[in-house]
């Protein structure tokens, strides 16, 4: 109460007291429904509607009750909203503590982790409304003042384009004078791979999957060369440095011990002779989930050979879990960590995580989901948190939604 007084005391009227929860269902980009919730204070209101995942991880927190969307609204209703009314939304976590207890399992899996993250974020959300503070600033302090770097999705296939390449993502890293910069140069790097693809295979219709990145049913290595080609393009065009990356999520295509590719197998350790190579010949900026979602000794192996220059990051593998990371930095399984809020459930689980990493030397990059909203808070976490990278796709309206938030985000601060 006293940090609350202090800070929010408006004529002896605490202006962050939550006087009102509303959840509804929502869509989501692949037309599933998902939860949002709506946070009324005295004077203050937030809103934030929660993403999910196609490719998700075994030890990620469970995103609806026994899958179940309806479920989740009743109880919302009856166990979140009795508990969180009247709490007071600047103490955040104390009302993240309420979910967690609310929900009594290790994995979100009775209230569901949409329903956490969308109470907790809605929270943030209203408390720095009601202190008219951005949600950066308010989380983030005075010195939240740099811009993450974008990572855009040009080119992919996995559980987000079946059909389409065997790795999930093949990425650009525009390395701008500014975000804004960097934004355009991903978005322009997304046109040229189309315009490769479209002279590579004329007779073929060519799709996109869920993150707006491009897909045909193409050779790996085929479309890393053309997200190469498209980034020295836009080295020459644009006078910018652009990298690619890679999201592997490599656990979609592990099975009894062998990554399988569409014409051969690789066994843990040619996996991480194939990737050392593709690091090298592609200079890449970053590799995501390189090795299955438990394989921390094989991530290690990797970041030893060639974490001296590429990000090795681990998404499946750190689910933004604090625990999976002190596991891997004890191991050196990785140099980066994704972090994505409905992993875990709570703003303050997610903070721990990405305090824990920068702590021990480990980059990060907030991450959209394949199925998103057209909600831009995670722009706002990349530059509170201080993220080095944000993951949030290079075109399609849910993703535009956070880049266009991060352009406005970088007018403000300059
Ligand atoms: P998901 O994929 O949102 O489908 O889990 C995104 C990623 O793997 O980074
Ligand atoms: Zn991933």
């Amino acid at each position: 109460m006293v940090r609350g007084s202090l800070f929010a005391a408006l004529g002896g009227v605490v202006i962050t007291l939550i006087e009102d929860l509303v959840i509804r269902k929502v869509l989501d980009s692949r037309g599933n429904s998902t939860v949002e919730v709506d946070v009324h204070t005295t004077n203050g209101f937030g809103r934030f509607s929660a993403p999910s995942g196609a490719s998700t991880g075994a030890h990620e927190a469970v995103a609806f009750p026994e899958g179940k969307v309806d479920l989740a609204l009743e109880r919302f209703e009856s166990h979140v909203l009795p508990k969180v009314l009247g709490l007071d939304a600047i103490f955040q976590e104390e009302v993240d503590d309420v979910l967690r207890e609310t929900d009594g399992t290790a994995d979100f899996s009775f209230l569901g982790a949409n329903v956490a993250v969308a109470t907790s974020l809605a929270t943030a959300k209203a408390a720095s409304n009601a202190l008219s503070l951005p949600l950066y600033r308010y989380l983030g302090g005075m010195t939240a003042n740099r811009m993450p770097r974008p990572f855009g999705n040009l080119l992919g296939g996995g559980a987000h384009a079946p059909g389409g390449t065997v790795i999930q993502e093949f990425l650009s890293v525009a390395q701008g004078p500014t975000a804004a910069d960097s934004v355009r140069a991903n978005a322009k790097a997304h046109a040229l791979v189309g315009e490769a693809l479209r002279a590579k295979l004329p007779k073929t219709a060519i799709g996109r999957g869920d993150e707006g990145a491009w897909t045909a049913a193409i050779e790996d290595e085929l479309a890393l060369r053309l997200v190469a080609d498209a980034c020295s393009q836009i080295q020459d065009e644009l006078g910018i440095p652009c990298s690619p990356a890679l999201d592997m999520a490599a656990s979609e295509f592990y099975r009894k011990g062998e990554y399988h590719y569409r014409d051969r197998t690789r066994s843990p350790e040619e996996q991480v002779a194939y990737v050392t190579e593709l690091v090298d010949k592609y200079h890449l900026y970053a590799v995501e989930d390189p090795l299955e979602q438990d394989d921390f000794g094989g991530f290690a192996e990797l970041t030893s050979l060639v974490g001296d220059r590429c990000l090795i990051i681990g998404d499946d593998l750190f689910v933004t879990n604090v625990d999976r990371i002190r596991v891997g930095v004890e191991a050196g399984s990785a140099n980066g960590a994704l972090i994505k809020p409905n992993q875990i459930g709570t703003l303050t689980d997610t903070w721990m995580a990405v305090d824990y990493a920068h702590g021990h030397g480990l980059q990060t990059v907030l991450s959209h989901r394949s199925g998103e909203t057209t909600d831009a808070t995670i722009a706002h976490l990349a530059v509170a948190f201080r993220c080095e990278g944000i993951k949030t796709g290079a075109v399609g309206g849910e993703r535009i939604a956070k880049l266009n938030e991060l352009i406005r985000i970088e007018e403000e601060l300059t």
